[in-house]
């Protein structure tokens, strides 16, 4: 099979490297990858916004599945356009991608479909957000309903807080349309865990828990990234806690959306709370997590690309019919590499050392995420730089192992968290 996988980060990385182990791929093509997919998959030059340039690339040539990494293409409309041309695509169409595409769309579901989550007003004018503020007072989240990259969410603690980020939002429309509305939101409080799904909307297939660190600096400091690491599993999700989750919040919202008329085809991801009154849903993607992908396809043992075609033909059921997913019981920790200022402002165009003697490590895969050839060296070219994954038996010796790893490579200004995993330590 030829198989074309849309992205460019760490998680695409590991979306490649799985995908080119199937016995199934023939061939893997990435649009347009970076540095370190180049070596596993073809690399081509089409941006991940260019649906038509995609579109006469995989009829050109003759893709069988194609895997969408980010969300941006899924909302808008990739998979219509490939189904409309009888195209097979792995994600789901720009109606299902609302969920994540559309914080108000999202919520408005959870409320009427019982799903749980934290209590949430909605302003579609800045006065009276603030006059709301001022009511009820901080601690409070403030969330632009459109994308906005992983920016569009401010957890405030204090009343000016919460009043500036309404002001960045809907006064200087720092995400321009996607902040025509806020949501205002109940603060939480618990630890956090990813569950991503594999579904048809028949069937539903869970991946293994995960737990990832959105905080930049040590002990959640600092302003929230994209992720800074990850593991899986999360032994915080006990058997009996994953068993809510599913009920309350991943098969409820796939009904919902069934019900609405919407058919959702691909991952779900559920960002989840654990709160003292259960598990409450903090967010959705409609893609798989990044960094979390890189700590949960190591410990995959099934055929993914089997598995993403099934769930693309909506035929999942047959690979619950042969028992499900595999997993390896070892566990996986992924610490990711930044460039110096991010998450914001951040340097590109640094030169890359010890890339081979960490990737020759036992255990240890390094996922690029934001990197490009040049002349034979691999130069910095994002904010999350690299993911690099160890893998082992217990949680303890995992975190050694990977930050073993970490310590081979170096760039100029390169900084990573220090504590990936320790709350699995500690649990
Ligand atoms: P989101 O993009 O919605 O996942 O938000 C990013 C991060 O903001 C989450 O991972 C949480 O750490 C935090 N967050 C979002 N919503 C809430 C909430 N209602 N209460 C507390 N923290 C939240
Ligand atoms: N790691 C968080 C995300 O992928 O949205």
């Amino acid at each position: 099979m030829r198989i074309l996988v849309v992205g460019s980060g760490g998680r695409e990385h590991a979306l490649v490297w799985k995908i080119a182990q199937s016995k199934l791929a023939d061939k893997v093509f990435c649009a347009p990858g970076n540095g370190g997919i180049a070596q596993a998959a073809e690399c081509v030059d089409i941006k991940t916004g260019n649906i038509p340039e995609l579109l006469d690339f995989a009829k050109k040539e003759k893709i069988d599945l194609t895997v969408v990494g980010p969300e941006a293409p899924l909302a808008l409309g990739i998979v219509d356009e490939f189904k409309n041309h009888k195209l097979s695509i792995f994600g789901p169409n720009k109606s299902a991608s609302r969920l994540e595409s559309s914080k108000v769309f999202a919520k408005e579901l959870m409320v009427k479909y019982k799903v749980p989550t934290a209590g949430f007003d909605i302003f579609e004018n800045a006065a009276e957000a603030r006059k709301y503020i001022e009511e009820k007072g901080a601690p409070c989240v403030i969330k632009a309903d459109g994308l906005a990259q992983g920016k569009g969410v401010i957890v405030a603690k204090t009343k000016e807080e919460a009043i500036d980020a309404v002001n960045l939002i809907m006064e200087k429309r720092v995400f321009s349309e996607a902040g025509n509305r806020v949501i205002i939101e109940e603060c939480l409080e618990g630890e956090e865990a990813s569950i991503l799904v594999l579904t048809d909307s028949k069937e539903v297939i869970a991946l293994a828990s995960s737990q990832d660190h959105k905080r930049v600096f040590d002990n959640d400091q600092g302003a929230n990234t994209g992720g800074m690491g990850a593991y899986s599993p999360a032994p915080i999700v006990t058997r009996e806690l994953f068993k809510d989750i599913m009920e309350r919040i991943i098969y409820r919202t796939i009904d919902g959306l069934s019900r609405e008329g919407v058919d959702y085809q691909g991952v779900l991801y559920a960002g989840i709370m654990l709160t003292k009154q259960g598990p409450k849903t903090l967010e959705f993607n409609v893609r798989f997590g990044d960094p979390e992908t890189e700590a949960i396809l190591p410990r995959l043992k099934s055929d993914f690309l089997e598995v993403m075609l099934a769930t693309a033909e909506g035929k999942l059921n047959k690979i619950s019919k042969l028992g499900g997913l595999a997993w390896d019981n070892r566990v996986c920790v992924c610490v990711v590499c930044a460039s110096k200022g991010y998450p914001g402002e951040y340097e590109k165009g640094k030169e890359i050392f010890g890339l081979d003697e960490a990737a020759g490590m036992k255990d240890i895969v390094v996922f690029h995420a934001g990197t490009k050839r040049e002349n034979n060296k691999i130069l910095t070219n994002g904010g999350r730089v690299l993911g690099v994954t160890g893998m082992g038996k217990s949680i303890k010796e995992t975190i050694d192992q990977a930050y073993k790893g970490v310590e081979k490579i170096h760039f100029d200004g390169m900084h990573y968290r220090r504590d990936i995993g320790q709350k699995a330590i500690a649990l």
